[in-house]
């Protein structure tokens, strides 16, 4: 039975690379892959992550072949994913053939088979490394992986333009757009209601007094982009979906799951327009439902590869 007093972040970011792989739209991926070999062949690619968490994306760009040569720096505010992505990345690299050394605190580099990787971790908030780093366009490509719709995504734009290169890329993917499905169906009112409240939760979010999140970043994206004279060079989705398959369901999903309808728990627990108890037992069945391997899940999402528009 699923422990429920022990959420870690940390494993459900692990939980959700599977999901992840699955769902980035792999026609965005192929363009920013293709521009990749045809415009830096040969050169090491200054990377930079923005909310990297654990590392995932970082591993999965290895996994998929982006690049063979590049400075990847990593950023995350929690110590906990920058601790956890120091732990598990040196066990992973030797898992896929690279040779891995330690060059400095928090600094790996990974080499083998051609390639030459260095990853830098970095704990703290991008927007202080922004500041701190504004105007130098040090970078060729700045990734957001289910970042952007935490935050104010036109600031965040904004910012970012600071920091690459003229010609920079900017892949921002698995960004929130409007819609949680799950299935099957409690009460076809409730679950609406639980749906329209919890995506309020991410629109009415407050960081440092400024509303921070939205909960249809995807589509409201195309016009962030153009307001930032930004041209958006391939755009699709990248849907979650997932399922139990006949045995069960796959990797750590069913984690996963529970760490979803566990922050749908988080978010609602104290919302007035909701009946307590009967909030209390829609969550239990849903807990249920992932045991049972019945709970289907999709959220829709948009990726995006951009580049800042030429004048
Ligand atoms: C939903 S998680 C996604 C993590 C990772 N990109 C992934 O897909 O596995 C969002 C991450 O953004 C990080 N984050 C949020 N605000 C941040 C900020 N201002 N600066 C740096 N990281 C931040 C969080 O700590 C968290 O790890």
């Amino acid at each position: 039975m699923f422990d429920e007093s022990n959420y870690s972040f940390a494993r459900y970011l692990s939980s959700k690379k599977s999901v992840d792989n699955r769902a980035l739209n792999r026609v965005v991926w192929q363009r920013l892959q293709s521009i990749i070999a045809s415009e830096h062949s040969g050169k090491p690619s200054a990377i930079l992550e923005i909310g990297a968490g654990i590392g995932t994306m970082f591993e999965r760009s290895l996994e998929w072949g982006l690049f063979k040569k590049a400075y990847y720096t990593a950023i995350d505010a929690m110590l906990e994913n920058i601790l956890e992505a120091r732990a598990r990345i040196p066990g992973w690299a030797y898992n896929a053939g690279y040779k891995v050394e330690e060059i400095a605190d928090n600094e790996l580099r990974l080499t083998g088979s051609g390639s030459d990787v260095t990853l830098k971790l970095e704990d703290g908030d991008f927007f202080d490394f922004a500041r701190k780093n504004s105007g130098h366009h040090a970078w060729d490509l700045i990734i957001a992986n289910a970042f952007l719709d935490l935050v104010d995504a036109g600031r965040t734009l904004q910012i970012t333009m600071n920091l690459i290169k003229p010609s920079g890329l900017l892949y921002f993917t698995i960004n929130f757009d409007g819609s949680t499905v799950l299935e099957p169906e409690i009460d076809a009112e409730f679950d609406a209601l639980v749906e329209r409240l919890y995506h309020r939760t991410m629109d009415d979010r407050l960081i440092d007094g400024t509303i921070s999140g939205d909960s249809k970043t995807g589509r409201h994206f195309f016009e962030v982009a153009r307001k930032n004279s930004v041209e958006i060079l391939e755009s699709g989705s990248s849907d979650w979906t997932v399922f139990a398959g006949k045995d069960g369901y796959r990797e750590d999903e069913s984690y996963f799951l529970h760490f979803i309808v566990h922050t749908m728990y988080s978010a609602l627990k104290e919302r007035p327009e909701l009946d307590r108890q009967r909030f209390n037992r829609w969550i239990k069945e849903r807990h249920s439902q992932i045991e049972d391997g019945k709970l289907v899940y999709i959220a829709h999402q948009l990726d995006f590869l951009c580049r800042k528009a030429e004048n």
